[in-house]
């Protein structure tokens, strides 16, 4: 059964995109089917794929509206491996309202999405840097978290209000099944930037407090031009320029979170964990 990691952090411009974009390239070139499903109206996947909605009515809005079967709305991307279900652009706002009126829609995610896990090894959530219904249902519905954030204080700051929605909202207020929280990668980082190791200094001392639900702070996303320019030629950093920081960057990352995962104590998602013994 495949695994399902949100990237989320409700600060705005964090990198949650960029790194569910990478990791997602990083995981279809070692040979995982990985699923990438967009959750914010922003729709960015969509422009960094360059896609349209294969059905007016498509996307995660449809399935969370009108609970259509998630299965009829995946596309395929121009890269192996790496299928989407795009988020539905505005017809999200819809989803918040109706929620608004009936709790049920909390869950609906987890509901309807199950059936996605026998179809992939990894499937990557891109969320929005918002709080809401759809976030609710992200996290009910992820085994795992990873929380994003720019190296700065209200960067790390939005990462720790993330984590506190997640352990106190969703999991005490709500009473509803949470994701493990693999820990916080902070992106766009800088070493020369007495601010940005800073930032992760203290991260690291909250995180040793244990306050970051267990999860542990990753080696950082180093700052790196060739980012933008690999999204502005609809690539992944691995297909663009996997030798430059942010690709051996992230591709630290996407191993050492699977290190992570298989040695959850919640058990080892075996499908992968197969696939990882068959590919160390
Ligand atoms: N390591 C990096 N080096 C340079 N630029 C980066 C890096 N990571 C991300 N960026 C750039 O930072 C900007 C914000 O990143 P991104 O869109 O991934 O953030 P986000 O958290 O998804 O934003 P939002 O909250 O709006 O969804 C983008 O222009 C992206 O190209
Ligand atoms: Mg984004």
């Amino acid at each position: 059964m495949g695994i399902v990691i949100a990237v989320m952090c409700h600060k705005g411009g964090a990198g949650k995109t960029t790194t569910v974009n990478s990791l997602a390239g990083y995981y279809a070139q070692s040979g995982y089917k990985t699923l990438i499903i967009d959750a914010d109206e922003q729709a960015s996947i969509k422009t960094l794929f360059s896609m349209r909605l294969s059905n007016a009515d498509g996307g995660l809005a449809s399935i969370l509206i009108d609970k259509l079967m998630p299965e009829t709305m995946i596309q395929k991307t121009p890269y192996e491996n790496i299928d989407v279900i795009l988020s539905g652009g505005r017809k999200m706002k819809e989803f918040e309202s109706k929620a608004f009126q009936d709790q049920s829609c909390l869950t609906r995610m987890s509901t309807l999405c199950n059936g996605l896990r026998s179809r992939y090894d990894i499937i990557l959530i891109d969320t929005a840097p918002a709080i809401g219904a759809i976030s609710v249902n992200v996290v009910s519905f992820a085994d795992y978290v990873l929380l994003v954030s720019e190296p700065d204080l209200l960067g790390a700051m939005g990462a720790r209000s993330t984590e506190q929605f997640i352990t106190k909202e969703v999991g005490k207020d709500l009473n509803l099944k949470i994701p493990k929280i693999l820990g916080v990668v902070f992106t766009r980082f800088d070493q020369r930037r007495a601010a940005d190791n800073n930032a992760i200094d203290e991260m690291d001392t909250y995180a040793s407090k244990g306050h970051l639900g267990g999860g542990k702070v990753f080696e950082p996303i180093r700052q790196d031009a060739k980012i933008r320019t690999a999204q502005a030629r609809r690539k992944t950093i691995f297909q663009y320029a996997p030798k430059s920081n942010a690709g051996v960057d992230y591709a630290n990352l996407g191993q050492d979170l699977l290190e992570e995962i298989k040695i959850t104590p919640k058990g080892k998602p075996s499908g992968l964990a197969s696939l990882l013994e068959a590919n160390p």
